[in-house]
């Protein structure tokens, strides 16, 4: 496709919901699956990235989808440069990494792009922030939200002074306004602090301007006298917080990549483009976590605002996008709960993966564990890898429910294990055949009660790849609402090749 495709020619793809993405036997994962959303989970090393997500990049790739990857380690991008030449797409690779060829001021996007909703989605971005700084530093819920409560109220009283006097909004200006704000009163009616603090000289500025914009005032109120008046360790806490995240954004790289000029869009992965951000969070750490979640908090809005091109009459399809996030604990942000339950009309497919559930509550601040549950009830197709953590393995196997299995007396297990579906008996019964006839051997069939899958099932039944599984890799696949073919049952069990 690289070498020649016209610049201008339209990257083709398939927007019809019944697409077939991948098969299993006779059941077929479809767009219609993919746009509900994918959770993969497995512990390491059981496959998870050469296995099922290798599998539904490549699915997704040669469907003509554009989308965003999360990098939390250093060989993703490498990953999806392999899989996008194997799907011919190596053209459609857009990168943000270090190199900083490829950049992207974030606050200029928003203000150019979220115009009514600006404000508000200004504030979610500082929220990420935030949010992430919390995340990394290990506070409780309580602390967490207090600080994050602050912070934002802090924030949303800097951005609309700022906007209103310089027309633009620059994270050097907002920090420089926190770092001048008046710590007392002693200072507000200070004359040196009046004529020489940044923050002073806006909160003037702004006053001018208060005629046409009467809130300007609430702001200004309540830097001279709320921030002043906070107790001192408050303050601090909040601001150095606050501060030392943004901090790293008006030095070096990360200055050049996200505070200088824009040459790469969210939007360009509707047109199908695939964005890598190549910060991985194993090597950057806080800022590559916070980067990639603006970005990504960016990309959500503008995929749930995108509308249908063609006639209104005749719409066309929408390009179907996804958003990968392998060790997606580190990416997880609150407005994901809201993007994904959009995700389907805006044709969004995400695909999450995580070793276990405890990894993934760990990181999410808000909600705490009811947080993350209702963010994983999102995903409405769940893969299930090898895994020794109990949770992940018991949470599997009540998700998949419980069947009556049969067993007989003398040892003879004639099971119908692994769901294989088939009549089993409706009731708990002990049956007994005394029938006489050849050799008069008495058989006693029980009936009971048992997970489809027990939990232990996870931590030995299923293989990991490499040579000596002869490159396959297995997954328990669940998609709520569903009886599959093959199985006749609510799961199946699916093998994935390493080696595509
Ligand atoms: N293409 C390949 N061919 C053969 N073996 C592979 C291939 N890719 C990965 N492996 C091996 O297969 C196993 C599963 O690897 P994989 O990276 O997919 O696991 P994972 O579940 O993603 O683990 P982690 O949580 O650590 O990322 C590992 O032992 C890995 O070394
Ligand atoms: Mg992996």
């Amino acid at each position: 496709m690289g070498l020649f495709r016209k610049k201008s020619q339209p990257i083709p793809y398939h927007g019809d919901l019944k697409t077939p993405l991948l098969s299993f036997g006779r059941d077929v994962f479809r767009l219609d699956d993919a746009v509900r959303g994918v959770l993969v989970t497995g512990g390491t090393g059981s496959g998870k990235t050469s296995g099922s997500a290798r599998a539904l990049a490549m699915a997704y790739l040669k469907a003509g989808m554009g989308g965003v990857v999360m990098c939390a380690k250093s060989d993703e991008a490498e990953n999806w440069r392999a899989y996008a030449k194997a799907a011919g797409r190596e053209a459609d690779i857009i990168e943000i990494n270090e190199q900083a060829e490829r950049r992207f001021n974030f606050l200029d996007y928003a203000q150019a792009t979220l115009g009514q909703t600006f404000e508000g989605n200004l504030l979610s971005v500082i929220d990420t922030i935030t949010e992430a700084a919390t995340a990394s530093s290990g506070q409780g819920d309580g602390e967490n939200r207090f600080f994050r409560d602050n912070a934002r109220e802090m924030v949303s009283h800097v951005l609309p002074l700022l906007i209103a006097v310089y027309g633009r909004l620059t994270v050097r200006d907002i920090v420089a306004f926190i770092d001048s704000a008046p710590t007392s009163q002693a200072m507000v009616a200070d004359e040196t602090w009046q004529a020489e603090s940044f923050a002073a000289r806006t909160i003037a500025a702004a006053s001018l301007l208060m005629d046409s914009d009467p809130d300007l005032e609430i702001h200004g109120e309540y830097w001279l006298t709320r921030f002043a008046d906070w107790s001192d360790k408050t303050r601090s806490s909040v601001v150095s917080t606050f501060t030392s995240t943004v901090y790293p954004f008006l030095t070096g790289k990360l200055r050049d990549l996200f505070c200088t000029h824009t040459n790469v869009l969210p939007e360009m992965s509707h047109s199908g483009a695939i964005i890598l951000l190549n910060l991985p969070v194993k090597k950057f750490g806080a800022m590559g976590e916070v980067s990639q979640k603006i970005f990504k908090f960016l990309w959500q809005v503008a995929t749930e605002a995108r509308q249908p091109e063609g006639t209104k009459r005749r719409p066309k399809p929408l390009r179907p996008v996804f958003i990968f996030a392998d060790e997606c604990q580190f990416f997880t942000t609150e407005r994901d709960d809201e993007f994904f339950s959009t995700a389907r009309s805006a044709r969004a497919c995400g695909v999450y993966l995580t070793q276990d559930l405890p990894s993934f509550y760990s990181r999410l601040t808000k909600g705490g564990e009811h947080g993350a549950d209702a963010l994983i009830g999102k995903f409405q197709t769940r893969i299930m890898h090898g895994n020794v953590d109990k949770t992940t393995n018991a949470a599997a196997a009540e998700m998949i429910g419980q069947i009556t299995k049969q067993q007989a007396s003398q040892q003879q297990n004639i099971n119908r294990n692994l769901g294989e579906g088939g009549a089993y008996q409706p009731h708990d019964v002990a049956q007994s055949d005394n029938s006489g006839k050849g050799m008069g051997v008495s058989t006693t069939l029980s009936t009971y009660r048992d997970y489809a899958i027990p939990p232990d099932y996870f931590t030995n039944q299923l293989r990991n790849g490499t040579k000596a599984n002869r490159y396959k890799v297995d997954a328990i696949i669940v998609t709520a609402g569903r009886t599959w073919k093959h199985s006749r049952a609510n799961f199946i069990k699916a093998a994935f090749d390493q080696r595509l």
